[in-house]
């Protein structure tokens, strides 16, 4: 069932978004070679705790760390450890917080140093087929214009689009109802209501879509261990197209 929310439970969304934004920013200059992907994961969970919220990844269906910390061939759900990050890495580093109860979800693929000419590549194809996919979202459009939108971009641009996991509807709940896909065709699919909230984060590939579990039953790769980059936003339908809510507070 896909809710719709009230103006009032929007505004109430407002600082469980601006903080997961918020803690991007923070995090983006300790993405150096040296530091590791617990550290940031400490980094994370202080700062959300010092806000008083609560990192949503944390015990999420077992999931052992705050945050998510994915390196390179890594697509998503990457777990922090003691790995350290080295020059030319690139790493999504996806963050929900819950703050009065309400889910922001973001996510941003960094660089570590200076990006090589493919790290570069994927991380541009990425970030602009999320900027594509927002573009779309109006009342009256459908779901499978967004995912027609993403998938026409990031193949034209002979990258691929990851078909497992998909954007997702929230707000108390951290994953609801509908599913955004990152793929499709134009005109299907649900259509899209003032004051729907839900994520986009298309997960693109330099090389082939298959992706693989590891098995320690979270970490997603590339089975033909290519870069995959990612960017997310959580955001709101409006009247006139929508509103992206995990925008940083300055
Ligand atoms: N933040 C991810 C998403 O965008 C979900 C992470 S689930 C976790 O939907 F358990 F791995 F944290
Ligand atoms: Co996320
Ligand atoms: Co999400």
């Amino acid at each position: 069932m896909v809710t719709i929310k009230t103006p009032e439970e929007i505004e109430a969304m407002k600082p469980a978004c601006r903080h997961a934004a918020d803690t991007l920013v923070m995090i983006e200059p300790y993405i150096k070679a040296g530091i590791t992907t617990d550290d940031l994961n400490d980094l994370v969970h202080e700062f959300t705790l010092k806000a008083g919220g609560i990192p949503a990844p944390l015990n999420y269906h077992g999931f052992p760390k705050s945050v998510c910390t994915s390196v390179n061939h890594v697509v998503c759900h990457g777990i922090p450890s003691n790995k350290k990050l080295s020059d030319g890495d690139i790493i999504n580093v996806d963050v929900t917080t819950i703050l009065d109860g309400w889910h922001g979800d973001t996510s941003k693929t960094f660089f570590v140093g200076e990006p090589k000419v493919r790290a570069r590549k994927v991380v541009d194809v990425a970030k602009k087929a999320l900027e594509i996919g927002i573009s779309i979202v109006r009342p009256g459009a459908t779901l499978g214009d967004i995912g027609h939108a993403i998938q026409t971009y990031v193949e034209g641009e002979r990258c691929s689009v990851v078909r497992e996991y998909c954007g997702h509807g929230i707000g108390r709940v951290f994953h609801e109802d509908p599913q955004v896909l990152h793929y499709g065709k134009p005109g299907t699919g649900l259509e899209l209501k003032t004051g729907m909230v839900f994520t986009i984060e298309p997960m693109v590939n330099v090389g082939k879509a298959a992706v693989k579990l590891l098995g320690d039953r979270w970490t997603v790769v590339t089975r033909d261990k290519s870069l995959s980059a990612q960017f997310e936003h959580t955001l709101v339908v409006t009247e006139t197209g929508c509103e992206i809510l995990t925008v940083p507070s300055s």
